[in-house]
């Protein structure tokens, strides 16, 4: 089976390859308007998702069962509906993909506490 961990962690880092460039941008052209994506692809992209894969590194058990697996590709799609959601709903007032993303993101947050809550006495 995959090894969740480690995908999450390289996803976490192509997040922050992606989030930090802007950062930089947005202070080299003093335009801060796309702060919110800029935010939430760090903490979203980045930490968030560094953070599960650290987690199931410490919890082999739940890293190793298919409900992780489910939540590692929801976690995905719902950031990858999220982050351009924010940029969509900002410059052009089109919510659809910001209020999916930011449903299944929570969705994957719900599914991570249901792996770690099964393993958490194998830790
Ligand atoms: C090369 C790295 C980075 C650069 C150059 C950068 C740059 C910036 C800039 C220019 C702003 C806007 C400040 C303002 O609105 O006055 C900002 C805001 C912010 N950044 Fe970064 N950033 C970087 C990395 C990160 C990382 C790694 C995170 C999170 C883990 C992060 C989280 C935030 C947050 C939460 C805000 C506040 C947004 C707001 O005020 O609404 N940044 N950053
Ligand atoms: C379903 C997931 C999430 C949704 C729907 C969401 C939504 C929002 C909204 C609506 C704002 C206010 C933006 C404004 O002032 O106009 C905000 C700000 C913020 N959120 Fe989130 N958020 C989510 C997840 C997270 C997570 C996981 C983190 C941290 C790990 C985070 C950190 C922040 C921070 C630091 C700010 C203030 C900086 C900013 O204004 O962009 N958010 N978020």
């Amino acid at each position: 089976m995959a090894n969740i961990a480690s995908r999450f962690i390289l996803t976490g880092v192509v997040f922050a390859l992606i989030g930090m460039p802007l950062g930089i941008w947005m202070g080299i052209e003093q335009d801060f308007e796309n702060r919110h994506l800029h935010a939430h692809i760090n903490l979203i992209g980045w930490v968030a998702m560094m953070l599960f894969g650290l987690v199931y590194r410490a919890y082999p058990a739940a890293a190793h069962t298919v409900l992780a697996r489910i939540h590692y590709w929801v976690a995905l799609l719902g950031a990858l509906l999220f982050l351009p959601g924010i940029h969509l709903a900002q410059s052009a007032q089109f919510l659809p993909p910001v209020i999916f993303g930011s449903l299944l993101t929570l969705l994957s947050m719900i599914l991570f506490a249901v792996a770690i809550w099964r393993a958490r006495n194998t830790a």
